[in-house]
């Protein structure tokens, strides 16, 4: 899952940008007189279409032959409409979003800068204005039926999809609100509840109404999500099907066995510092905040890990953690304000669009310096295997080769970074910690990994659990499986359409988006009985196992989408638990119970307080 970017946030919907693939800020778009080409920059390959105004174009993209016609609009802007071969209709009106020089405007060759030398008043007199009034109508016409086309189209696809919603159940619905006023507006305890309910009553699918924002049709049943799995989609927060192909060959090396096995070291490291982290805090009596402390550590774990320490100070670490929960919040903001889904731009000026913008920022300037000083690490050592024979996560990427030879640009570098640092760590610091919090709830449970794991450590000299041991920890196992199944450390993931889909016997057409709600399929009476809300570790036994479909349990997404970092975040944390676990007894602190927060991944809304004694 990969971090939004606010930089470049889509000026269309997701879904029409993804199929638009020539507003990619890396493709470049030339004009000589009235023809110009693009330059497409996909995976390190450039690929150049040449395209006259008016006049169709065959290309070949993900989703198959297209036929292209480029047009101008009233404003000078490039449009170009799309007619996909399979469907043999014209599926969407891509804007590339740049301006195209008009007659006289000579010295223009990139688009959307002004000819060299030439100002702003140059450039209104070359296309005819000279007073006021004349001026006003030439910026403020365009500007009005550019609103007006973006509003008109918005609210036909709004249409559409409230009309498509209509075909599935959904909550108790108000005319005004959708869905919303059942929740208060927000993603916490009262969402949940709502989700519950109405996969009770209706266990495949259900639609739930964003009021004018989106309908969004979730599906929360086994047969469903294997029937959406089998179908061609596209993740929200992924990189579309060429580039996710390529990229996922390239990365997935870095999870085999033998690189895993080398973790384990890192993993007890980073929990003999929480445990002394934690002792400090019992010496003063106090309580502690679960999910912050969490968080530190499976950062530091990933850098350790993906980027070989990375030398990133606490300080930028605790910035970073920080930075990311803010995102997630601002993210879920944005993507419901009415404002960003109109006008994208116009909200990146508005203060919380700013800060999204500022916080991105950051961000990205974390993983540069990281890749920066691994480049210069390589420039003063040579190549990492040459000494130790290990090549961490950055040393694959900067050494990745595609098949014509070339290496990956710093962009993709910069982004699969972002998306380890973000997917690598906030999903592992939600399982550890809600697993801590339930064991907590249930001392029943906690005595008893507590007596498995000193069964296994009895007559060692160190605490430190080993590689070999992490199968011999069934029943702490089992009550991570189940704490994983009852809290969901990622709630929901979301599916765009690649082709027309049968869902539940109704025909979601080709570009919709579909949730996977995980959260509601992991508290689906029809799949986990009536008492899914206990926290039961009992229900991961291999002989209840065995009778359960394969799609019941899918805290990492299944199919050829699912989560590469499974296995790594399963040791993690298991060692996390086991020596937490070996060397505490935890309780939650009762004035403060935890409440949840779904963001990206399940958070709390006011942190999760909880205490710590030693054994
Ligand atoms: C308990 C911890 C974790 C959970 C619950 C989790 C869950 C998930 C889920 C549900 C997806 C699918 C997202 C989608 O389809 O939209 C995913 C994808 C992904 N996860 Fe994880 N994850 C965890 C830990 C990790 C770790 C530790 C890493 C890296 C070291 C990682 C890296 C990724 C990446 C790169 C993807 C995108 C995969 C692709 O598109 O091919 N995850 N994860």
């Amino acid at each position: 899952m990969e971090p939004p970017d606010a930089e470049n946030p889509p000026e269309t919907p997701l879904v029409e940008c993804l199929q638009c693939a020539y507003r990619d800020e890396r493709n470049e778009i030339e004009q000589d007189g009235d023809s110009f080409k693009v330059k497409k920059n996909i995976a390190a390959k450039t690929k150049e279409i040449k395209f006259k105004i008016g006049e169709e174009v065959e290309d070949e993209m993900p989703t198959g032959r297209v036929k292209i016609t480029p047009t101008l609009d009233a404003g000078g802007k490039l449009r170009f409409d799309f007619d996909f071969a399979q469907g043999g209709s014209v599926h969407r009106t891509g804007d590339s979003g740049r301006r195209v020089a008009v007659p006289g405007d000579e010295g223009m060759q990139r688009m959307g800068r002004p000819a060299p030398g030439s100002s702003p008043n140059e450039m209104v007199s070359l296309v005819g204005f000279c007073d006021t009034t004349s001026l006003l109508v030439g910026l403020l016409l365009p500007a009005l039926v550019y609103v007006l086309v973006v509003v008109v189209k918005f609210l036909v696809w709004l249409r559409k999809d409230i009309g498509l919603g209509s075909k599935f159940p959904s909550p108790p619905y108000h005319w005004l609100y959708g869905n919303n006023h059942l929740t208060d507006f927000t993603f916490g305890e009262k969402y949940l509840s709502v989700i519950r309910a109405v996969v009770e009553k209706h266990p495949q699918a259900h639609s739930f109404c964003m009021a004018w924002i989106n309908n969004i049709i979730n599906i929360t049943h086994p047969e469903t999500i294997k029937q959406l799995l089998k179908s061609q989609s596209n993740g929200l927060f992924m990189s579309n099907g060429d580039t996710w192909k390529v990229r996922r060959r390239l990365l997935t090396p870095a999870f085999h066995f033998d690189i895993l096995k080398q973790y384990v070291s890192v993993y007890n490291r980073e929990a003999t510092e929480m445990i002394s982290k934690l002792l400090e805090t019992t010496k003063r009596g106090q309580v502690f905040e679960m999910f912050q402390e969490a968080s530190m550590c499976t950062l530091e774990t990933i850098l350790q890990c993906a980027f070989s320490g990375g030398q990133t100070s606490d300080e930028t670490k605790n910035e970073y953690v920080e930075a990311i929960r803010k995102l997630e919040i601002l993210f879920i903001e944005m993507v419901f304000n009415p404002i960003f889904i109109v006008a994208p731009s116009a909200y990146k000026r508005l203060p919380r669009g700013r800060e999204y913008t500022r916080l991105c920022k950051f961000v990205h300037n974390t993983s540069e310096s990281i890749i920066a000083k691994r480049r210069q690490q390589l420039m003063r050592d040579g190549r990492p295997q040459q000494k130790t024979g290990r090549l961490d996560f950055l040393d694959i990427l900067l050494s990745a080769r595609y098949e014509d030879g070339t290496g990956l640009t710093d962009l993709e570098i910069r982004e699969e970074v972002d998306t380890f640092l973000f997917a690598g760590h906030e999903t592992t610091a939600s399982a550890l910690s809600w697993t801590l919090y339930s064991l907590a709830q249930h001392p029943h449970h906690q005595d008893k990994v507590r007596a498995e794991v000193n069964h296994l450590l009895s007559g060692r000299e160190e605490n430190t659990i080993q590689w070999e041991d992490l199968h011999k920890l069934p029943y702490l196992t089992m009550c991570l499986k189940e704490a994983m199944r009852l809290h969901s450390p990622v709630p929901l993931i979301v599916r765009t359409m690649l082709e027309d889909t049968v869902i539940d016997g109704v025909t979601v057409p080709k570009g919709f988006e579909i949730g996977i709600h995980l959260y509601g399929l992991h508290h689906n009476p029809a799949v986990w009985g009536p008492d899914h809300m206990e926290f039961d570790p009992s229900r991961f036994r291999p002989e209840r196992m065995k009778d359960r479909d394969s799609h019941a349990f899918l805290p990492f997404s299944a199919g050829q989408r699912n989560c590469i970092g499974q296995n790594f975040a399963m040791n993690e944390v298991k060692v996390m638990l086991a020596r937490l676990i070996h060397k505490f007894v935890f309780e939650v602190d009762p004035t403060r119970p935890a409440q949840k927060e779904v963001l990206i991944v399940m958070n709390t809304k006011d942190g999760m307080w909880m205490k710590a004694t030693p054994v």
